[in-house]
């Protein structure tokens, strides 16, 4: 008896186990091996295409996917982004568009691997770098270390969701899951090695137990977080150069694969900042040298897609945030088109092909594209007339105390009778503001510029002060990520030598969703009444993707029958919005646009291509003022000397320790007689040989930038990224000496200072010989 029970239930399990495993397909196997990855037995180098889920409508996910395939990869690598999966705590969705484990099948279903990269944190330019917002509700809260026990404990929740929808879909249990990724660029934030150990602990634990697993840095920065039975690899750009980036890898782990798991195609774009391109033979130069090398990549974007809705991130400092578009440059364009790169990277790919693969010869067809003619908004709902039910705070708090996660908030509260001479300190705008006396709109404060003070009007009775902010994506890269919206610190006035903080306030939230935004009241009219929401209806006869041209519009958000389709801003440098077909019907469609500045008409057409660089130029954001010229004639370097050749990180220290707050350096000629100079990255070095604080540098001179025809402007020093580069112009003004002095934020006694030059190979720009002054007080300019 007790012998047919144990039968029964082998050959029940027996069955159980073979349906379990072709539900996915035929189970295979991948490791990695000595230098090489193994595929079912086989080396195998990956050819990965980086694309993200909530970046593509899911109708469109197979044709990209069916795009990488033909471009010659192997394998998608994806982000999953917690803050999109986990909008409200505790309440996951992997539906619909969020469907990853569908994503996934669709992959499988055109013979694709996937790396799988769940964080906790994923930069990505996508807003706080995937981490939820309401993290930020916590007043104290610390994110990406062991310190919060609660993030913590957050963390593993999400990656047990996560782990429920895809641990069974790794290749060991028949799916197509080859790797998965512990944190995101972990060093260039923290250098907490045991949080490492513990993302990789709750990553197996949730159920990736039976799957390769790997971390990502920077060449110079991976030493710190390797951690045992997790895979380094290298993150950079087109045009690097390959020995230079794998040399101290190589070194370290002599027995590992290679892989590059970011190759960046192209680069984000912000706004007000000129579109951001890499050339056609930078990228295809040094993937083919990794191909040359038996190096596996992944390429960061293959396709970028659109960031819809609020999801753009922002860097920091200086503040500055994410357009729409995330186009990238990249080989397959944000709407899902062949570019010259794609034909590019599919005829190198051919060549390097592993065994048994093919490129499809076919190229999946270009989805429909219409032209809608110019239409108008006829109905507004003017923001001041449609207030929601207010909250009350004594004291002024950011949007998330208010349980507001995205859009925009009102702050309201009385202001006393005063005169002229007062003004208003709003400490930390976060960030954009309009202020509002009396229902008069008297100044407007923008985080790029850090405005944080505007003149009051004289008023001689107890009046209304309104300000309304306008949140802008939250900073997804570096130490600022913990950046909370509306405002954050107190509003004072000041009044000659008194200091009133205000109290009492009113608090109106504005959030994001479709359904708040058809709720207002419209009514027909004909005036343009900003800050409001604008209602239209357009009638198509065909549906196709389209660009929304918003260029005659200030700031603010679109919706189209009920998608957030995104951002725009006048300044540029995009000024029309991807509107995917699959969004569009035949016949009427609506659209609402919440606009905060004035629009110049409330007309919007659809335009058959994109619209990504057309930049409203501002000269106010340049760092040379007209007229200003640096003199430096009467002071000393600290330090005069020339740098070496090549692209690798250099220190400079000073004959002696120096006192000083304003920091220059000259250059005074580059290695290859271009009359340009270029820097990647600067550090300054205190007395005991460490960085100092990068958090409160300002640059205060730069004689020339390019901010034109490429984002090069000065700040991009002391950016963190390493492959953005302040360029003095391309065109104009191509003479040295060159200059930049930053402003450190205080004294410091400095002992030297840490450069990194351009990371392109041979690039032109590159300094050569150089001067390095510093002073207590600013030179004279
Ligand atoms: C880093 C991050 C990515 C992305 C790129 C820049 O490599 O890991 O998420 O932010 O930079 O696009
Ligand atoms: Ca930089």
């Amino acid at each position: 008896m007790r012998k047919l029970i144990f039968t029964t239930w082998l050959i029940l399990a027996t069955l159980l186990f073979t349906n379990c495993a072709s539900l996915f397909g035929k189970k295979e196997s991948f490791e990695i091996g000595n230098r090489e990855f193994v595929l079912n037995e086989k080396p195998f180098l990956i050819r990965a295409a980086e694309i993200h889920y909530p970046r593509i409508p899911k109708d469109y996910w197979e044709h990209r996917i069916e795009m990488c395939k033909s471009m010659g990869m192997n394998t998608i690598c994806l982000y999953v982004f917690w803050n999109i999966h986990e909008q409200k705590m505790d309440s996951f969705d992997f539906e619909g568009q969020n469907d990853i484990k569908e994503f996934c099948k669709l992959a499988q279903k055109h013979g694709m691997y996937i790396i799988v990269r769940p964080g906790p944190y994923v930069c990505a330019e996508w807003d706080m770098g995937g981490l939820p917002w309401w993290l930020l509700k916590r007043e104290n809260v610390q994110v990406r270390t062991k310190e919060d026990a609660f993030f913590l404990e957050r963390m593993k929740i999400y990656f047990s969701k996560v782990a429920d929808e895809l641990a069974p879909m790794t290749i060991k249990n028949g799916g197509n899951i080859i790797m998965v990724q512990v944190e995101n660029e972990y060093p260039l934030y923290g250098n907490d090695k045991e949080y490492m150990e513990i993302v990789r602990s709750a990553i197996v634990d949730a159920g990736f137990d039976n799957v390769e697993l790997f971390s990502c840095a920077w060449s110079h920065n991976y030493k710190p977080t390797m951690l045992d039975g997790v895979l380094p690899t290298i993150n950079f750009g087109a045009g690097s150069n390959i020995d230079e980036q794998f040399k101290d890898l190589s070194k370290d782990c002599p027995t590992i694969p290679l892989m590059c798991s970011e190759y960046w195609s192209g680069w984000f774009d912000h706004w007000g900042r000129p579109h951001a391109t890499r050339s056609v033979e930078h990228m295809c130069g040094s993937m083919k040298d990794m191909l040359d090398r038996n190096i596996s990549f992944s390429l960061y974007m293959a396709h970028g897609g659109t960031t819809f809705g609020q999801w753009g991130g922002a860097n920091t400092p200086p503040y500055s945030t994410m357009a729409t578009s995330y186009d990238y440059d990249a080989p397959i364009s944000e709407a899902g088109w062949v570019t010259p790169k794609f034909t590019a990277v599919r005829e190198l790919l051919a060549n390097y092909l592993n065994e048994g693969e093919v490129i499809p010869e076919e190229i999946p067809a270009q989805n429909t594209v219409i032209t809608i003619p110019e239409f108008k908004l006829e109905e507004v709902a003017p923001l001041f007339d449609n207030l929601p039910e207010p909250k009350f705070s004594e004291d002024i708090k950011p949007m998330e105390m208010f349980d507001q996660g995205w859009g925009r908030i009102l702050y309201r509260t009385k202001l006393p009778a005063g005169d002229a001479n007062r003004k208003l300190l709003i400490e930390d705008v976060h960030d954009w503001a309009l202020v509002y006396v009396d229902g008069e709109q008297v100044g407007k404060l923008d985080r790029r510029r850090s405005e944080k003070l505007l003149n009051l009007p004289l008023t001689d009775q107890e009046t209304t002060l309104d300000i309304l902010v306008e949140a802008t994506g939250r900073v997804n890269f570096g130490g600022g990520i913990i950046d909370r919206k509306g405002i954050t610190s107190a509003v004072t006035v000041l009044d000659r030598d008194n200091k009133t903080s205000l109290k009492g306030w009113e608090i109106y939230n504005f959030p994001v969703d479709y359904k708040f935004q058809s709720s207002l009241s419209y009514k027909k009219s004909d005036k343009i009444e900003a800050p409001a929401w604008y209602r239209g209806t357009f009638e198509i006869d065909k549906v196709g993707d389209t660009f929304l041209s918003v260029k005659n519009w200030g700031k603010g958000m679109v919706w189209v029958n009920g998608h957030n389709i995104g951002r725009y801003w006048r300044i540029g440098p995009q000024q029309a919005l991807y509107m995917p077909g699959c969004w569009l019907k035949e016949g009427e469609n609506e659209i609402i646009i919440l606009d905060l500045d004035v629009p110049e008409s409330c007309t919007v057409s659809g335009l058959d291509k994109p619209v990504l660089d057309d930049l409203r130029a501002d000269k106010t954001l340049l760092n040379r003022k007209d007229g200003e010229n640096l003199d430096l004639t009467k002071e000393v370097p600290v330090i005069s000397g020339s740098f070496v050749p090549g692209n690798k990180w250099q220190k400079v220290k000073f004959n002696s320790t120096k006192k000083g707050r304003y920091l220059c350096l000259e250059a005074l000629s580059s290695f290859s007689n271009d009359g340009m100079a270029s820097i990647a990255e600067l550090y300054a070095v205190d007395k005991n040989g460490k960085d100092i604080s990068r958090d409160d540098w300002t640059v205060v001179y730069a004689d020339s930038e390019e901010v034109m025809q490429d984002n090069s402007d000065a700040s991009k020093v002391f950016d963190l990224q390493e492959s953005t580069v302040w360029h003095t112009s391309w065109s104009d003004n191509k003479v040295f000496p060159h200059q930049i002095v930053i402003d450190l934020g205080k004294e410091y006694d400095l002992s030297g200072i840490r450069y990194l030059p351009r990371p392109q190979e041979n690039a032109p720009a590159i300094i050569k010989d150089f001067n390095v002054y510093l002073n207590s007080s600013p030179f004279k300019k």
